[in-house]
């Protein structure tokens, strides 16, 4: 295996799913995950099985219907959780079971009213009870962000002699900084025996708006997979953003981390999943929102309309976007109106130019935007100025 590949397990159908108003039903959850396969996603989250009947059967029907990724179950680190998840799995042609437990004091003390070696002891009884049904098993270090890392490295130590395949390192309340967070990832790969078998995962949160920053430094400081979800939905402020994380590897090439993402199709998946779920994108939302590829002000403009790369990081196309988009306000120059008004079949003159910008910014300073309807209205202003055949 490419050992700088970074795997891209999607959980859009678990931790996305379980934000109010995003519930799915089983067909709107096939539909996604076909998608999901299709995009080059290694492992998909389908769900947490025991969680309710509805659950159990969209973990089921993905788990015949995926051909090529991993489809994953969550359970607590519960016997019966795991048991149930196993069952759910069982047509997956590549299973994986997700368990796991709270590791952080605050987790020990008030979820668990427990202690630390117990803690432990019921994560290796999880590991190993899944690994009674599956070969690979991820255990999960709930709120590892906030957990002290040599407690950490101990019980991730346990999981890797257990059984566990993937070690995953939630954020969970999104509170790391991503020097922090990167450490803790590093601290792991120096302090536990065994991690070069096992696979070291990022499960970073958006609390603090750092979400897609703590994934990568995790992924420069040696974990292999990051757990993300379209559009950076899930719970609270959201996970790990997938089109972003996969974009800053593809745009970072001297960071030699690879995926397997066909990214031109992250903006169809972007809109299938605002439709399904119901739930929209800011339209500044990194490489997905709807201003991602649009330019506003005049000196922007100028720039793109001369060479995209002036202020585009990424082409457009990339993502599945056709185009830039050259938006007229109140701030575009005349170097915009000239342009849009020859997409829709104006050539003017330097004259009819000056002419038409002086009308331009009497619409532009009345409303937020000047669409093509407008753009006809000045041009019959200004008069006379006559249709070309659009190029
Ligand atoms: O944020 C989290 O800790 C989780 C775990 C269940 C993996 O979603
Ligand atoms: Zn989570």
């Amino acid at each position: 295996m490419n050992a700088n590949k970074i795997q891209i397990f999607d959980t859009t159908l678990r931790d996305g799913e379980q934000v109010p108003g995003c519930k799915l039903d089983t067909k709107q959850k096939l539909i996604i995950a076909e998608r999901l396969d299709m995009l080059g996603v290694d492992i998909i989250e389908a769900g947490f099985p025991v969680s309710s009947p509805g659950d159990f059967t969209s973990v089921n029907e993905i788990s015949k219907l995926v051909k090529r990724a991993t489809v994953c179950g969550l359970t607590r680190a519960v016997e019966k959780d795991i048991k149930v998840a196993a069952e759910a799995l069982k047509y997956a042609k590549k299973p994986r079971i997700h368990t796991g437990i709270g590791t952080s004091a605050s987790h020990i003390k008030y979820k668990f009213k427990s202690t630390e070696e117990k803690v432990i002891e019921r994560a290796k009884n999880a590991v190993s009870y899944a690994k009674k049904f599956v070969e690979d098993v991820e255990f999960y270090a709930e709120d590892a962000g906030r957990t002290d890392n040599e407690f950490l490295a101990k019980i991730c130590e346990e999981a890797i002699k257990s059984g566990a395949t993937v070690l995953n390192i939630p954020d969970t309340t999104g509170y790391c900084l991503p020097e922090e967070y990167g450490a803790k990832i590093n601290y792991l790969k120096e302090n536990v025996k065994g991690i070069d078998d096992i696979i070291l995962s990022c499960h970073c949160h958006n609390d603090l708006g750092l979400a897609t920053a703590n994934s990568i430094a995790g992924a420069i400081n040696g974990a292999r997979q990051i757990e993300c979800t379209i559009n950076g939905i899930g719970e609270r402020a959201g996970n790990t953003a997938l089109e972003e994380v996969v974009m800053i590897l593809k745009q970072h090439p001297y960071l030699n981390l690879q995926t397997d993402i066909n990214t031109k199709l992250l903006y169809d998946t972007s809109l299938m999943v605002r439709e399904k779920m119901g739930m929209p994108v800011q339209p500044n939302k990194a490489i997905v929102g709807a201003n991602a590829f649009a330019h506003s002000s005049g000196i922007h403009q100028d720039g793109v309309i001369k060479n995209r790369e002036t202020y585009e990081i990424i082409n457009p196309i990339e993502v599945g976007v056709t185009e830039s988009a050259i938006v007229l306000t109140a701030r575009s120059g005349r170097a915009a109106l000239a342009y849009r008004a020859k997409k829709i079949g104006y050539e003017l003159t330097k004259i009819q130019l000056d002419k038409a910008y002086l009308t331009f910014l009497q619409f532009a300073d009345k409303q937020k935007e000047v669409i093509d309807e407008d753009i006809h209205l000045i041009m019959k202003k200004v008069s006379k100025i006559s249709k070309i055949a659009i190029a």
